[in-house]
């Protein structure tokens, strides 16, 4: 059972804004963290309308917050507020996490690093470096798996999306902004099936997946057994996707991971202490 924290005068702040923000888990994977790792910081949730989002960064500075991590709808508008931006978020176009010190506001997308990290942690999956991958989607928890794979050396990407403009569009501006090779087509498309076949991995992005009634983007055909399929979404842990590529022989991972580490690199930031990212995978 867990203890109740005691806050004291020592006690420091982080915590997440969003508009709705009740919703969100990070509250209870960063508290069990901090309770694990003995560290006297408290992850509190704030309610945080787009018209108030200056003054609430304006007072998390003034009242001395660590760090703080930004959900939906703020995580565009908030780069007008920072000091500075990392590489990420700068290409993906938007922050997830916030960093006070010295009076700057750093702002940093730890999604990006999350995606690669939960790949890495699985002892049979890595980085597919110098290969060929498929994202399914072009929104943005796309833009942040592009991002990811594109710095981290893949040979090209294909971005097949329902609405093909908003495909080609996020592939021409991340072709050009990384310099790695990028075709944007529709789910449609009869490029789609070969590509799906070379590529090492397949990550889907689409919302698609949360709903276990909703038919598949792709055909399972098209999957070789030397494709590893990652969904981003992690409700259902199982999405219908995976299911279908695990009775194709392939390799799957689901999106926990990726949730996971995007709050231990957050948590990293913070504190300079590495989370028990068991206790956090727990804790949701
Ligand atoms: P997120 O931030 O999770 O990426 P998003 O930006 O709303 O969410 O993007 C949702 C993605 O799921 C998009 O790629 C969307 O395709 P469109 O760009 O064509 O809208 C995809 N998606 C949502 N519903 C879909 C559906 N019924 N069929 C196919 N793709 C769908």
């Amino acid at each position: 059972m867990q203890t109740q924290h005691k806050l004291t005068g020592h006690t420091r702040i982080v915590g997440v804004i969003g508009d709705p923000v009740e919703h969100s888990r990070s509250p209870q994977m960063h508290n069990a963290a901090f309770a694990k790792a003995g560290l006297d910081y408290v992850y509190v949730p704030f309610h945080v309308r787009p018209s108030d989002l200056a003054e609430a960064i304006a007072g998390f500075k003034a009242i001395n917050v660590v760090g703080i991590n930004v959900t939906l709808p703020h995580k565009q508008a908030v780069i007008g507020f920072l000091t500075s931006i990392s590489r990420e978020a700068e290409l993906i176009g938007a922050v997830n996490t916030l960093s006070f010190t010295d009076g700057e506001i750093y702002g940093d997308n730890t999604d990006a690093p999350g995606v690669l990290r939960a790949l890495e942690e699985d002892g049979n999956m890595s980085v597919p470096v110098g290969e060929d991958v498929v994202v399914l989607g072009a929104g943005g928890a796309s833009r942040a798996v592009v991002v990811a794979l594109a710095l981290a050396g893949v040979a090209s990407i294909t971005i097949a999306n329902r609405t093909v403009e908003k495909a080609s569009s996020l592939a021409e501006e991340m072709a050009r902004k990384t310099d790695v090779p990028m075709q944007g087509i529709g789910l449609t498309d009869s490029r789609l099936p070969d590509a799906i076949h070379q590529s090492v991995l397949l990550v889907n992005t689409a919302t698609t997946s949360m709903d276990v009634n909703h038919p598949l983007l792709i055909s399972a055909d098209w999957l070789q057994q030397k494709t590893i399929v990652y969904d981003i979404v992690y409700t259902p842990p199982v999405t219908p996707l995976m299911h279908a590529a695990n009775v194709r022989g392939c390799r799957t991972l689901g999106g926990i991971g990726m949730l996971v580490h995007q709050g231990a690199i957050a948590f990293e930031k913070w504190t300079g202490v590495a989370p028990c990212t068991e206790t956090m995978r727990q804790a949701l």
